[in-house]
């Protein structure tokens, strides 16, 4: 069994042990190219996995075509939450359209508006969520653990990619013929919302395109906060 066969073998194990031991399980789908690995994953070995994405309102095109074709491709439904209206109108007369530029506060009340306040109606009810979280994606995510108790949203948590290579995440989409980002292939490694998000060069660090002018140490927009034990 090649190096790939035996990590998919092993995700297939996790998400079973997560259904049985966590149902409702759901699962955080950005759309990212380690998210659309696990959609197909799930698709494919554990349709009870719920699945939701969280649409800010500023995704970019790409992301909402490649939403579309998800659609087209898999019977397993993606369900979208949104902000709350009163919420985002509050926070455009305050800070402007695009005052997340401003500093760091206005950039985390509108992550904390768009993302992490639907990100707890998502959680609702539900017992264990998933995420497609990579250790060396960055340095914050340097001790992350595959299954743990999120002390932060109050369920188990499981990053079933958390071992996965870049390179093995691309071996997966090419093999399995997965449908992914066409920003991927514009120099794009991470995408978030499109005016929080730009291309890097070969080489650069696959996150720096995103918030690009803050300080690696803080790019984490809220809806994995860490505090959980390892
Ligand atoms: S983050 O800083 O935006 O959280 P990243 O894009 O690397 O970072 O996403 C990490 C994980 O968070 C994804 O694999 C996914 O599980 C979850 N996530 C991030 N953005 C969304 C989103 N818009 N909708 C659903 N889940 C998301
Ligand atoms: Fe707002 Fe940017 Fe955070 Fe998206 S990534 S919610 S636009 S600050």
């Amino acid at each position: 069994m090649s190096t790939l066969e035996h990590k998919i073998e092993q995700v297939k194990a996790l998400l079973a042990d997560a259904v049985r031991d966590f149902s409702q399980v759901t699962f955080a789908n950005s759309l990212g190219a380690e998210d659309m690995v696990l959609t197909d994953l799930i698709a494919r070995f554990q349709p009870d996995i719920a699945m939701f994405s969280l649409d800010t309102g500023r995704l970019p095109q790409e992301t909402y075509d490649l939403m579309q074709a998800l659609r087209l491709r898999y019977s397993a439904p993606l369900k979208v939450y949104f902000p709350e209206s009163g919420s985002v109108e509050t926070l455009i007369s305050t800070q402007g359209v695009n005052g997340f530029y401003d500093s760091i506060e206005n950039r985390k009340a509108c992550c904390f508006i768009r993302k992490v306040a639907p990100l707890k109606r998502a959680l609702a009810g539900k017992k264990a969520w998933i995420t497609g979280m990579r250790r060396d994606q960055a340095v914050t995510r340097g001790s992350l653990a595959l299954s743990s108790f999120d002390a932060d949203q109050g369920l188990q948590k499981f990053n079933p990619l958390l071992d996965w290579s870049n390179e093995e995440v691309w071996a997966y989409i090419k093999q399995y013929d997965v449908p992914y980002n066409a920003l991927h292939d514009r120099f794009y490694p991470s995408i978030g919302c499109a005016p929080c998000t730009r291309s890097v060069t070969p080489g650069e660090d696959i996150r720096s395109g995103r918030w690009w002018w803050e300080s690696a140490e803080g790019k984490e927009c809220g809806l994995h906060i860490g505090r959980s034990p390892k």
